[in-house]
């Protein structure tokens, strides 16, 4: 953001009720003095989005919206989404709303058969497995921003956490980060392998098909400049330059680093009518932790704008290999 429309946002601050407080001293940030029932003003606006670019992923308590009011708020950052690019949102009426429901109960997929269970783990898309990934990155361009709402919390756990890419890519060496700069990543889903077919779309695309998107492994952030480490580890498959020995030996070592670095996470403890808004231009998230042990169902609603294409210290832009791109509803 240019100074001077920063500038603006801190004096605005200084005269409305609006207060952000970092949760960690790498990112996250809590919101208080704001009602997202009320339309907002431009300084309050560009306050938050400042906020975001800064802190990355930002908490409201306390907030008991509409759907209609979470698609109103979201549109204030980007033109809105359809919920998913592979499964429908709640209905024809809310199409830009995906909902996920969490219990112990869905987590162990008992409706699976034993060779259904041993399709999909032959796909490498395990339910269950550590679940860090920025969202649908499968695409060549993935939603730039995230609002998660708390429809239901669990009665315990459910907590989703985040990693800081910038400051992961900032605490590797020169010399990795230089070598790191000159990378390309496949990214792929493909549920038509994976032991079930999903329901039709409404919109009529084709979603039982593989999903394949070539993104640079370091990507520039459009608003800030700054550089992160492009890491979803759900779909990060390969990286392109490196023969496959090569590629495996280094995604695990970035993976394994980024899953390590909890200096570099935060994590957020949901209670009723809690919203999480987070940039996945730079950062990469889990949620829930634990869906094999949290208490009750948590149900959550998704709302995402934007589908910038990620761009490299190279000037690479990312491509769609295989599969179709997304698209915003306006
Ligand atoms: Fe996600």
């Amino acid at each position: 953001m240019p100074l001077d429309l920063l500038e603006k946002a801190h004096d605005t601050a200084a005269t409305s009720p609006l207060t952000i407080t970092p949760v960690t001293a790498v990112l996250g940030a809590e919101v208080s003095g704001i009602d997202l029932r009320e339309e907002l003003d431009a300084p309050t606006l560009a306050a938050l989005r400042a906020a975001l670019v800064e802190h990355k992923v930002l908490f409201f308590r306390d907030q008991p919206i509409t759907d209609e009011q979470q698609v109103r708020f979201s549109k204030y950052f980007g033109p809105v989404t359809p919920a998913h690019p592979l499964t429908n949102g709640r209905d024809q009426e809310h199409i830009e709303i995906m909902e996920n429901v969490q219990s112990v109960l869905n987590a162990r997929r008992p409706t699976f058969t034993p060779e259904q269970q041993a399709v999909h783990r032959a796909s490498h898309r395990q339910w269950g497995r550590r679940g860090w990934h920025t969202d649908i990155t499968f695409v060549e361009n993935p939603a730039d921003i995230t609002f998660l709402r708390a429809h239901q919390v669990a009665q315990v756990g459910g907590d989703t956490a985040w990693v800081d890419l910038e400051a992961l890519y900032d605490s590797l060496s020169p010399a990795l980060r230089g070598f790191l700069d000159t990378l390309h990543a496949g990214h792929y889903r493909n549920d038509a392998g994976s032991g079930y077919a999903l329901p039709k779309r409404f919109d009529g695309r084709d979603n039982n098909v593989p999903f394949l998107a070539l993104h640079p492994l370091v990507r520039v952030h459009p608003e800030s400049g700054r550089k992160s480490l492009f890491l979803s580890p759900i779909f990060l498959r390969y990286i392109d330059e490196l023969n496959e020995e090569e590629s495996e030996a280094l995604l695990g070592y970035l993976k394994n680093e980024l899953a390590a670095r909890i200096d570099l996470q935060v994590r957020f403890r949901w209670t009723p009518n809690s919203l999480a808004v987070w940039d996945n231009r730079s950062t990469t998230h889990w949620g829930p932790v634990d869906p094999k042990q949290l208490v009750g169902e948590r149900i959550v609603r998704r709302t995402t704008v934007g589908n910038s294409h990620a761009v490299g210290p190279d000037g690479f832009q990312s491509r769609q290999i295989a599969g179709a791109s997304f698209y915003t509803l306006d």
